[in-house]
């Protein structure tokens, strides 16, 4: 088998929030590993931490952000650790990202054209000419039928599934290494989906690059990724091939997420939607955070601290006492 390389390294990244009411605890001792022309799918119920993780990721984080623990390697670069500069430098070049709120992530008093041509000038060197005309290919990829008349406008024009692929071709357009995308496709129709969706596997295949996709489509995740890591309350708590984490799922959350999904090959079954809501990320216990929704729960998880991802299988993690059990 062939040698596969690290790309992105996260270990025990800790990230919280000071807000008047308290400290909201994003991320708990999140790890993962991220090689090269790996589609890794980040999937979890709204809150959880996947883009608190990004931002983290990107040297973007809000100013009342803390980060008390962790370290982020892309390469052999100590992201948490990077000057401005070097940072400015990665992003755009190396890594890019697309964020969840399109709109607001766009500048929005630039016309799109000087954007996208602003991120090809500063980190490659040709003339504003060739920019210009990569723009426009770029933009014609993303399936904007007239480029020219999308370059001229301001992004209070355009909608919200506009503005998107517009993100996706500033994230795009400099074949990143890396890409992280905080749900790329949530607001386009299924075949505009399709589309951006090839357009990342094209950058895998064409630059060997990786994707960190945060999403919360399940039928995303099942086509296009190659590992999944489940995130709950800021806490990885399961992470697969992603084979084995549909058919053989570990942990309770991720057996219960699966089980809330409409199945066309077993049209009769019942769908069991999650019971209870998820904690407050302020006051998070020591115990598993998933401990009061569970329906596999037992002295040892009210009695012990969360339980430490621990590997089961040929790389499939999971941070649980009593993980479902499969029949073979
Ligand atoms: N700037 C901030 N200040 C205070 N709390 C924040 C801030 N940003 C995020 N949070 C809190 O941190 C936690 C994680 O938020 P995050 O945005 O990472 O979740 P998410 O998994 O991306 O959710 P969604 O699926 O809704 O996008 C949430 O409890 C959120 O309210
Ligand atoms: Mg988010």
């Amino acid at each position: 088998m062939a040698q596969t390389t690290d790309l992105l390294t996260i270990e025990d990244l800790t990230v919280s929030f000071g807000t008047s009411a308290g400290r909201v605890k994003a991320l708990n001792n999140v790890s993962l590993t991220l090689s090269e022309g790996e589609v890794y799918c980040m999937v979890g119920e709204s809150g959880a931490g996947k883009s608190t993780l990004a931002l983290a990721v990107m040297g973007l984080l809000p100013r009342n952000a803390v980060v008390s623990d962790g370290r982020i390697m892309y390469r052999d670069i100590d992201l948490l650790h990077a000057g401005p500069a070097q940072m400015r430098d990665l992003r755009g070049r190396e890594i890019s990202m697309v964020f969840q709120d399109a709109k607001s992530a766009l500048n929005p008093i630039e016309s799109i054209g000087p954007q996208l041509e602003e991120v090809i000038l500063e980190h490659s060197d040709v003339s504003l000419r060739t920019a210009n005309r990569m723009a426009q290919d770029i933009l014609f990829e993303m399936g904007m039928p007239d480029p020219k008349r999308i370059m001229g406008q301001y992004p209070f024009a355009l909608s919200g599934g506009m503005c998107q692929r517009v993100m996706m071709a500033i994230a795009l357009v400099l074949r990143p290494k890396l890409l992280i995308a905080d749900e790329p496709t949530s607001g386009l129709d299924v075949t505009l989906q399709a589309e951006i969706l090839q357009r990342i596997r094209d950058l895998v295949k064409e630059m060997n690059s990786s994707v960190l996709l945060i999403t919360h489509d399940m039928g995303v995740v099942a086509s296009m990724a190659n590992r999944v890591g489940v995130i709950y309350a800021g806490n990885v708590v399961e992470s697969a091939q992603v084979r084995p984490l549909f058919s053989r799922s570990q942990h309770p959350y991720t057996w219960s997420l699966l089980q809330a999904l409409p199945r066309l090959d077993d049209p009769d079954r019942r769908i069991e939607p999650l019971p209870g809501s998820p904690p407050n990320m302020i006051t998070l216990p020591d115990e598993c955070p998933f401990l009061p929704r569970c329906f596999k729960a037992q002295n040892q998880c009210r009695e012990e601290p969360k339980p430490k991802l621990r590997e089961i299988e040929d790389r499939h993690y999971v941070s649980c006492y009593n993980p479902v059990v499969h029949q073979d």
